[in-house]
C-alpha cells in the first residue's frame, strides 16, 4: 500500500512515517517546508535504511500532486499539513483559513476526482473549545474559541459532507497534547517558535537555565493550574496507522471522528515535578498570569477509539518527558548541528 503523507517533514508526521514504514507501507511525502525538517526526513531514511521519496510541494499545488499521485499509485492519504500555532491564529486568521480550510478543500477535491477514498485527518482538541465536562468525548459540543480551532471544526465539516453525500472514507483525530519523541532519540520536536510547555522547558534545562514560567495558578484544578491530556507522540503515529489500516482493510469500515488522549490530566506543576526528577534538575519557575484562551481542564475520553478501532496507548507521562529529554538534551538547537 503506498501512503501520502502531507507534512510528513514535521513533528507528528516524521514519527508517523517510521510507524508506517514499520507497518510495511510504502511513503510519499509532500511538504512546502514551511515549518518541517528535511533533516526529520533523511534522519528516518537512515533508521529504516530506506529512501523515503520527498517533494518540496504545497498540497494545494494539484498540477504537481497529479503526477506524484500517478507515479507512486497511491492507495491512501494522511494530512498533517497546516499551520497549528493558536496565537497565530487569531492575529492572521486569514492565514489559517486559507492554508487550513481554502487549500484543504482544493486537495480533497483533487482526492475524490483521483479515487482517493482513505483520508486520515489531524485534528485537534481545539474544536471543543471550554468543554462543558472531563473527560470529554466525541459528542460533546464543538465550540472552539480560537481560528485554529475553527479552521480544524471546518475540515471535519467538510468531511463529514463528504462522507455522507460520496461515500468518502475517513477518520478524523482529535489530538490532546501531543508530546515526547522517538525512542531512538533521532527525531524529536523543534517547533519556531516553540510555544508547548515539556519542550520549552526542556529545552530550558538543556540550556543550562533550568527556568520555567507557569502560566495561571488560579484555575479551579489542584494546584491551581490548568490541567492537560499528554499522549506520547508514538502512540498517536501508531493510531494514525491503526485508522489507516482500519479504513483499508475492513471492507465495512466507516468515516467516524476520534479523541486521541489517555484519559489522564496532568497539572502543570505536575509536569514541572516530573521534568525535575527526570533531569535532576531543579526549577526557577515564575508564575505569569494566565494565557489568554487557555481552557482550565482538557483531558480526553479516549473509549471510542479503544472500543471501535483496538486503539491502546503504550507510554506514560514518564516515558514522554524522558524520550523529549533524551532529544532535547542531544540536540540542543533541534534539527540545526550543534
Ligand atoms: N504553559 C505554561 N507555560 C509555558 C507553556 C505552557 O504554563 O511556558 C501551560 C499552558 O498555559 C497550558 C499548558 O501549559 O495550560 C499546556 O500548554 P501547551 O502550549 O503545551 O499546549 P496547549 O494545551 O495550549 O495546546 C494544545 C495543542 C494545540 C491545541 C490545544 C487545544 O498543542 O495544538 O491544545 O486546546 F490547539
Amino acid at each position: 500500500m503506498n501512503i501520502l503523507v502531507t507534512g510528513g517533514a514535521g513533528y507528528i508526521g516524521s514519527h508517523t512515517i517510521i510507524s508506517l514504514v514499520d507497518n510495511g507501507f510504502s511513503v510519499t511525502v509532500i511538504d512546502n517546508f514551511c515549518s518541517g525538517h528535511i533533516e526529520a526526513i533523511n534522519a528516518v531514511s537512515k533508521y529504516e535504511n530506506k529512501k523515503i521519496k520527498v517533494y518540496n510541494v504545497d498540497f494545494s499545488d494539484i498540477n504537481v500532486l497529479e503526477g506524484i499521485v500517478k507515479k507512486h499509485d497511491i492507495n491512501g492519504v494522511i494530512h498533517f499539513a497546516a499551520h497549528s500555532l493558536v496565537g497565530e491564529s487569531m492575529d492572521d486568521p486569514l492565514k489559517y483559513y486559507k492554508n487550513n480550510v481554502a487549500k484543504t478543500i482544493l486537495f480533497l477535491e483533487f482526492l475524490k476526482k483521483s479515487g482517493i477514498n482513505h483520508f486520515v485527518f489531524s485534528s485537534s482538541a481545539a474544536v471543543y473549545g471550554i468543554p462543558d465536562k472531563n473527560p470529554i468525548d466525541e459528542t460533546s459540543r464543538l465550540n472552539p474559541i480560537n481560528v485554529y480551532g475553527s479552521t480544524k471544526q471546518a475540515v471535519e465539516n467538510l468531511l463529514d459532507g463528504m462522507g455522507r453525500a460520496y461515500g468518502f472514507k475517513y477518520i478524523s483525530l482529535r489530538y490532546f497534547n501531543a508530546a515526547g519523541a522517538h525512542k531512538s532519540g533521532i527525531i524529536g520536536e523543534d517547533h519556531r517558535p516553540e510555544t508547548h510547555l515539556i519542550p520549552k522547558v526542556l529545552k530550558s534545562v538543556a540550556a543550562g537555565k533550568n527556568k520555567a514560567v507557569v502560566f495561571g495558578n488560579d484555575y479551579p484544578t489542584h494546584d491551581g493550574t490548568a490541567i492537560r491530556d499528554y499522549i506520547h507522540v508514538d502512540d498517536l503515529a501508531g493510531a494514525h496507522v491503526l485508522s489507516l489500516k482500519y479504513l483499508i482493510e475492513d471492507k465495512k469500515s466507516k468515516s467516524g471522528v476520534y479523541n486521541l488522549g489517555c484519559e489522564k490530566g496532568y497539572s502543570v506543576l505536575d509536569i514541572l515535578r516530573k521534568t525535575e526528577e527526570i533531569t535532576g534538575k531543579k526549577l526557577k519557575i515564575e508564575f505569569a498570569g494566565r494565557r489568554e484562551g487557555d481552557p482550565a481542564i482538557l483531558v480526553a475520553s479516549y473509549e471510542k477509539i479503544k472500543k471501535e478501532l483496538g486503539f491502546e496507548f503504550k507510554y506514560s507521562i514518564g516515558d514522554i518527558i524522558s524520550s523529549a529529554w533524551n532529544w532535547h538534551s542531544n540536540h540542543l538547537n533541534g534539527y540545526i548541528a550543534t
